[in-house]
């Protein structure tokens, strides 16, 4: 979950490689550092915390070497300080390393034995000694890193250098991601594209067990057992406006008020307007008309076809986090409208709990990044299953877009707040699009229902631009509402996975504590939390659950609890009822869920920006979850 950046090339590798962490720092925040050469020495400047912390440190610090490395980490051995900040050097190697070392302590025991004294507490350290020592015997560092690559098990990507050879660096990957860009003149290597395209749009994509060695801007690939490897360049559609704040306070709000745009452009390849009919376009549907959805050969012979989809017979929905509550809005969707039984698991419960997965069985993960290891693997235990696959993925060439056999995007755009928000809605609207397709292919539905549910989805994005004016009202009502000793956030259908990613959000961001809870279940036990302390979040659209739902907020009102209710249109008996009404348009039940998410994500800011919390990067979390 750490962040790595290399950089060889004319311009400032110290700009470069600091410019491209402050991208990653999304993945990492514990420390952070940079070794850099100068005067044919790589200088090493590290700092514990932030990457602001850093920069102090690098304002005075100049550089007059081409080549150089950084890293900011997310700590898993050791704790965060400098002394376990990357880059690690040894002798004249320097490395960063994101991921796990799975059999460290062997590998420890081995060189403490052979007299090597680690000055950190991580695994990464270990595996600059190994590579130190052989680079020794080779006198080459790529064949240094051959030697080393068959005794590291674990989930990792790896980025080394070494003095002696200083226009090469040399890449490596079981696990997490690493990308190349390739420009004109210069070589940039990252953890995520966002850290590439301000030097360049065209890149290669490292694949597990294989070695990259890049000498200036000469970049050539080898498996493990050093066959060499061809891989096109591939060129990416993100721009470099898109990964600024435009304007806002935080890429988080940023992102909030980007969700009409994110929902269209996750609707627009699969509405066909002008027969209000849904379709699923895309490589692993059968049509391959986005130049940028272009499959991986490998990946050619296991195509999900309309006729394979329409013999499906059980979906499993595995997702972790905020992904995880998408699909159980997904579930709703599809049994509702595709009369399709669903199963919706935790990722980390799924891989582990040897699910049953019969015949005609879709598996569909969701995940943001595309990198989630307990995604990734409940994605390749279905496969070893015989089930087929379909992923829903922000990020494109992820490493489980590439696996699964079908593909969804959300389309969103970069998503650089660690809270999810638009990826959030862009997957509600993908399980709005499967369903209805879904339901025509198994007749579930008729024409007519489909356009119905087609206008309902086509009208969305700008119901949303609506609802984004209640960015206003929780600015002003955060100091009240951060008083609470804690939220209850409810719902029902629908609504009530909307209750869960509702406490989330408030939980990851402002530290506070927060429950999500399905209605019909507060007699069950949370009726007892109420007082006039606990903030009730109500989620009662208009929609069939609606009166039992204002019941159990007549409820909760009767023990004392203050009310905020979310509700459809002027509802006079929610209003009076309630301590703050918020209004959301007419919807379709279907997208009820994508306005919702609006005044529950605004919330969590406000109350976390009035406690002073910094909202980007809330504490011990990190955006890439790339280990278990
Ligand atoms: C919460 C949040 C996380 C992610 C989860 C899965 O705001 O962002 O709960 O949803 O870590 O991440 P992806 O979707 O990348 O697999």
């Amino acid at each position: 979950m750490c962040g790595i950046v290399g950089y060889f090339g004319p311009q400032d590798p110290k700009e470069i490689i600091v410019s491209g962490l402050k991208r990653l720092e999304y993945r990492g925040y514990d420390s952070a550092g940079v070794a850099i050469l100068h005067d044919d020495k790589f200088k090493l400047v590290r700092a514990s915390g932030k990457l602001g912390e850093l920069q102090k440190k690098l304002a005075t610090e100049s550089f007059n070497g081409r080549l150089g490395i950084g890293h900011t980490r997310w700590a898993t051995h050791g704790v965060p300080s400098e002394r376990n900040a990357h880059p690690h050097k040894v002798e004249g190697i320097s490395l960063v390393h994101n991921g796990i070392i799975e059999n460290y302590q062997q590998i420890k025991s081995q060189l403490v034995a052979d007299g090597v004294q680690p000055s950190s507490d991580t695994d990464s350290e270990l595996v600059a000694h190994l590579i130190a020592r052989k680079v020794k015997v080779t006198g080459d560092l790529f064949k240094a890193v051959q030697q080393v690559l068959p005794e590291l098990v674990g989930a990792y990507s790896i980025l080394v250098v070494w003095e002696k050879q200083p226009d090469t660096m040399v890449a490596f990957k079981n696990g997490p991601p690493l990308i190349i860009g390739v420009g004109e003149k210069e070589t940039v290597v990252a953890s995520d594209v966002q850290a590439i395209i301000s030097c360049t749009n065209r890149v290669i994509y490292l694949e597990d067990l294989e070695i990259a060695r890049i000498r200036g801007t000469k970049v050539e690939l080898f498996t493990a057992g050093g066959e060499p490897i061809h891989r096109e360049i591939k060129v990416i559609n993100w721009n470099p406006e898109q990964i600024e704040k435009a304007g806002f306070k935080h890429f988080m709000l940023k992102e909030i008020h980007e969700q009409p745009r994110a929902v269209a452009n996750a609707l627009a390849p699969h509405i066909n307007v002008d027969s209000q009919r849904t379709q699923l376009t895309g490589v692993g549907f059968g049509c391959a008309s986005f130049e940028e959805l272009e499959r991986l050969d490998s990946a050619k012979d296991a195509l999900l076809t309309a006729e394979k989809l329409s013999a499906i017979e059980r979906i499993f929905i595995v997702a972790c986090g905020t992904s995880f509550y998408a699909g159980m809005v997904g579930k709703y969707l599809l049994e509702k409208i595709a009369k399709i039984p669903v199963e919706c698991d935790i990722a980390s419960e799924f891989r582990y709990r040897e699910p049953v997965i019969p015949p005609r069985s879709l598996v569909l993960v969701v995940s943001q990044s595309g990198e989630t290891a307990d995604t990734l693997a409940a994605l390749r235990l279905a496969k070893s299953a015989g089930a087929l696959t379909m992923s829903i993925c922000n990020v494109r060439r992820s490493t489980i877009d590439r696996e699964a056999h079908g593909h969804l995007y959300m389309n969103s755009g970069p998503e650089i707040g660690v809270a999810s928000t638009k990826a959030f809605v862009s997957t509600l609207a993908m399980f709005d699009v499967l369903a209805v397709y879904l339901g025509r292919l198994r007749k579930a539905i008729g024409e007519i229902e489909e356009r119905q549910y087609v206008e309902a989805f086509l009208e969305v994005p700008s119901q949303m631009e609506a609802v984004l004016a209640y960015d206003k009202f929780f600015a002003e009502a955060a100091d009240r509402l951060k008083a609470f000793k804690g939220l209850l956030y409810m719902g029902r259908g629908v609504s009530y996975p909307l209750a869960l990613e509702g406490a989330l959000k408030l939980k990851e961001l402002a530290y506070m504590h927060a429950e999500g809870y399905a209605a019909g279940e507060m007699k069950h036990g949370p009726l007892a939390l109420i007082d006039e302390r606990m903030l009730i979040v109500m989620v009662a659209p208009k929609d069939q659950h609606y009166e039992k739902t204002v019941s159990n907020l007549e409820e909760a009102r009767a023990r004392g609890g203050k009310i905020i209710s979310i509700g459809t249109g002027n509802d006079a008996n929610l209003k009076s009822i309630s301590d703050y009404y918020l209004s959301l348009p007419m919807a379709d039940w279907t997208v009820n869920p994508l306005l919702e998410a609006i005044p529950l994500q605004l919330l969590a800011y406000h109350v976390a920006e009035a406690l002073g919390y910094d909202v980007d990067q809330p504490r011990n979390l990190a955006k890439s979850v790339t280990v278990e």
